[in-house]
């Protein structure tokens, strides 16, 4: 019995540590990010990747260009601190309700939805680059970032 309750008491221990480890493990950030986030329960594209290191650290761009706060204010961040997902406030998976019932939005509105912000985010800098560089080096159409079909 004794065995058994310590093996429990150990597994819960367990339990917990990846349960806050996870919860607070905001302060690391991998070298490329499959863009995949919960929230989404199903996806029309396929996931973007992202060369989040290549672009914060080859590309010399400040964390925030794409960071900011709840006001929408550029943080000024370095490596290792805590740092929200754009999901934690860009929370509506995917793109903004289309058709002609699609309710009207207001700009604000628009970029609760995560993909609407990640485009925007996004594709605003690859068009002035490519623009400014006589290039297609940086991807703008879906392909370009979402690679497969589907
Ligand atoms: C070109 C845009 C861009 C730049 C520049 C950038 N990031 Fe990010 N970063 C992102 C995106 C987008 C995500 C979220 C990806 C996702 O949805 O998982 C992210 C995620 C993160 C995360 C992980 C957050 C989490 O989900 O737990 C950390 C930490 C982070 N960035 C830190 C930094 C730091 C520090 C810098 C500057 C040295 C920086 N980033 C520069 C776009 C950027
Ligand atoms: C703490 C909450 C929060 C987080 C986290 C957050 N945003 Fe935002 N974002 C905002 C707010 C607030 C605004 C301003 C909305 C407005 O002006 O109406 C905004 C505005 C924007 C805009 C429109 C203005 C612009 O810069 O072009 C884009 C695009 C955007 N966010 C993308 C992102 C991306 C990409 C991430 C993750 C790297 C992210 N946001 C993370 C709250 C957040
Ligand atoms: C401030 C500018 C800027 C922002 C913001 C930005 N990028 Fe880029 N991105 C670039 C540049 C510059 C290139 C490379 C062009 C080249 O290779 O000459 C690039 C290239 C890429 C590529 C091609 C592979 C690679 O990294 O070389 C992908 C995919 C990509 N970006 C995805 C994204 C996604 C997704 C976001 C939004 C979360 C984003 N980018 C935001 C500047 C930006
Ligand atoms: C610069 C990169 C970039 C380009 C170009 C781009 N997207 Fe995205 N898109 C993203 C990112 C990042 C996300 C959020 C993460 C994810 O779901 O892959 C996203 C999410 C989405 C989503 C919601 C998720 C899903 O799979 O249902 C849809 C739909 C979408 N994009 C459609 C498009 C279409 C259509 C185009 C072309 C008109 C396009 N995207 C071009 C980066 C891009």
């Amino acid at each position: 019995m004794k065995k058994k309750l310590f093996l429990l008491a150990s597994a819960l221990f367990f339990v917990s540590f990846f349960i806050s480890a996870s919860l607070f493990a905001d302060s690391t950030v991998e070298d490329v990010i499959k863009m995949e986030n919960k929230a989404y329960t199903e996806h029309k594209k396929s996931t973007c990747e992202f060369q989040h290191k290549k672009h914060a650290e080859e590309r010399d761009l400040k964390c925030g260009i794409c960071h900011h706060d709840d006001k929408g204010e550029p943080l000024e961040l370095k490596m290792g601190d805590d740092v929200q997902n754009c999901i934690a406030c860009h929370n509506k998976p995917g793109e903004k309700p289309k058709g002609k019932d699609a309710p009207k939005l207001t700009p604000a509105q628009k970029l609760e939805y995560h993909a609407e912000a990640m485009h925007k985010k996004c594709k605003k800098c690859h068009k002035t680059y490519n623009k400014k560089n006589n290039t297609k080096a940086a991807p703008t159409t879906c392909k370009g970032c979402h690679p497969k079909a589907g």
